[in-house]
């Protein structure tokens, strides 16, 4: 399986390392990885990671400016794609067609050849422009899944909550990774 994971500068690059992590174990599927310019700052600016250590988690790694790279074209054969964290900007990008970076080109090879695009978009509050795009791609198809916590799993820290949000993008997959915190109806609480 061959997953494309587009990280892009909103805050939230944490998501992208959890699930990165959460995919190791799976030597099955294979991740290709983009990381904007801007998720690279907020990945040192809003967490304790390194970019070695994120970028060691890619099974493939490409440049953002690369559109010569295999994901670039719609004849590499890929499952899907994911942005996690996806930025207002990158959102807009996709939505209007706007492929002036890897990440939002391999976006548009997924729509253009009717494949899994999974986007996490994060702003608060959202604009009418915002949701437009968001409204605009959901209607082709992309599945939008942006980081809300949840709290009935009663998380207890910081990763407990970016956990279930990973766990719940990977669904979208099929890819199903062991969480003990998985709703399992009121009577088990
Ligand atoms: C610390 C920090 C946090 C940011 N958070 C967000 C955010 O949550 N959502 C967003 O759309 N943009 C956010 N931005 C702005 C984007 O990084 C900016 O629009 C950038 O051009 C996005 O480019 P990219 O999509 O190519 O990564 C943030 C910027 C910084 C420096």
């Amino acid at each position: 399986m061959n997953i494309v994971i587009g990280i892009s500068g909103a805050t939230g690059t944490i998501y992208a390392v959890k699930l990165l992590e959460m995919l190791q174990p799976f030597k099955e599927i294979h991740s290709h990885v983009i990381i904007s310019n801007w998720a690279k700052k907020n990945l040192e600016v809003e967490t304790h990671y390194s970019l070695e250590y994120l970028e060691s988690l890619a099974t493939f790694l490409y440049d953002n400016r690369d559109m010569g790279a295999k994901v670039s074209s719609g004849s590499f054969l890929t499952n899907g794609m994911i942005i996690v964290p996806c930025s207002m900007k990158t959102l807009a990008a996709i939505a209007n067609g706007y492929s002036d970076s890897l990440i939002s080109r391999a976006a548009d090879v997924m729509l253009k050849e009717g494949r899994k695009l999974v986007i996490c978009p994060r702003e608060t509050p959202l604009s009418t422009i915002h949701l437009e795009n968001m409204l605009k791609l959901s209607k082709m198809g992309v599945a939008v899944v942006p980081p809300m916590p949840s709290f009935y799993n009663n998380p207890k820290n910081i990763d407990d909550v970016v956990n279930h949000q990973a766990m719940k993008i990977l669904d979208q997959f099929g890819i199903h990774v062991k969480n003990d915190k998985r709703w399992t109806g009121l009577q088990n609480q």
